[in-house]
């Protein structure tokens, strides 16, 4: 079997980070994203790779490589414009050829990986496996009906949806979901949807299992997400201190923080990571927060966050809850006068102040 992995799209909901950022490179406990999916391929026994790879090709390429650090072997397939999942896996047709594969959304995080249900899928043979989920609201999703355990109908994004049961971002196919894809037209949103091309299959009397998944599982689209997704995370990690830390810090819980850091005169409560040769001064650090490696927090109050690379927070008066901030963004008190906010926002950045 071969793995693919989307590691392209706009990633709208996140802006303005992912407008320089690909989304599916934002660290969850201390790792991107996209990471947990190569891992959970390549522990289901699946050594060659596929990633879909957009406008933010260079970045994705750097950080995942050619693959050696995971234990496979990486190929990226450029797709010039994300017109769609299903138009994704046409795109990858080549490096696909009639292998059976299991695809991957880049952001899309499952607890307790996929080996499970990749034996299921090779153990059964049908033509597709669908993972699916319980959820609160799925309109946000594509969404299943199942009839007698067997997949009715699906529909993508539904105002009104016919049930609670997500199609999450995991996917097992064989070669017929090439000519599914080629067989479907756009959607109301000018994609080719995979939600459509699995439609043809069912229609087309291929056999398409569902899977209902027990644990955990999070689609990191929007900030939300992604701060839950990194709660639960960096609660999974264990204890591990191998920066400097003074005699008046206090680092207590599951707290990591890396070579090079340094700690004076803080509180980090864990969960929390700590990134190489990150500062933290005169502050406190609280759970569930991630501080990217070179990133400098002086003298402020942080929880349940997320601090991306080189970005400098210092001097704010109240505490920081429930935050993204960019890499070598800078939020600090100035001293220049008339005393008044200054901002320098990107497009659609967020402030809330007090
Ligand atoms: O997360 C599960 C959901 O993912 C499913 O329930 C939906 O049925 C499915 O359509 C998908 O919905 P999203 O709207 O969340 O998909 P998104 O546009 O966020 O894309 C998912 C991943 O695929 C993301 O890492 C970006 C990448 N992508 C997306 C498109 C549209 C590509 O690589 N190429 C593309 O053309």
């Amino acid at each position: 079997m071969k793995g693919l992995i989307l590691s392209g799209g706009r990633g709208t909901r996140l802006r303005p980070i992912t407008y320089t950022r690909a989304k599916q490179l934002i660290p969850v406990g201390n790792k991107p994203i996209l990471f947990y999916g190569i891992e959970a391929i390549v522990k289901a026994g699946i050594k060659d790779i596929g990633i879909i790879v957009g406008d933010t090709r260079d970045e994705v390429m750097a950080a995942a490589g050619d693959g050696k650090q995971f234990g496979c072997k990486i190929t990226y397939i450029h797709q010039p414009e994300p017109l769609g999942l299903a138009h994704a896996v046409l795109t990858a047709g080549k490096f696909l050829g009639k292998s059976r594969f299991v695809m991957y959304l880049g952001d899309n995080v499952i607890q307790n990986g996929i080996t499970d249900l990749v034996r299921d899928f090779e153990t059964k043979k049908p033509n597709a496996q669908i993972l699916l989920a319980h959820v609160p609201e799925p309109s946000q999703f594509g969404v299943a009906e199942l009839k007698g355990g067997k997949v009715a109908r699906l529909e993508e994004k539904p105002k009104k949806p016919r049930s609670d049961l997500a199609l999450v971002g995991v996917y097992m196919f064989d070669h017929n979901i090439l000519t599914a894809a080629k067989s479907i037209k756009p959607s109301g949103r000018g994609e080719l949807e995979i939600t459509d091309a699995i439609s043809w299959l069912i229609n087309n009397g291929l056999r398409v299992d569902p899977y209902i998944i027990q644990g955990w599982w999070k689609d990191t689209g929007k900030i939300e997400d992604l701060l839950w997704a990194n709660r639960i995370l960096l609660d999974e990690l264990e204890y591990s201190v191998k920066g400097r830390v003074d005699g008046k810090s206090l680092v207590e819980g599951k707290v990591v923080v890396e070579k090079g850091a340094v700690i004076k005169n803080s509180t980090v409560r864990g969960p929390a990571a700590i990134g190489a040769g990150a500062v933290i001064e005169d502050s406190y650090v609280g759970p569930f927060t991630s501080v990217g490696r070179g990133a400098q927090v002086r003298r402020c109050e942080l929880e349940h966050s997320i601090l991306l690379d080189e970005c400098e927070v210092c001097d704010v008066g109240a505490r920081i809850i429930d935050s993204l901030i960019g890499r070598k963004a800078r939020v600090a008190r100035g001293d220049l006068k008339p005393r008044a906010y200054r901002f320098m926002l990107g497009d659609q950045s967020e402030v809330g102040i007090l």
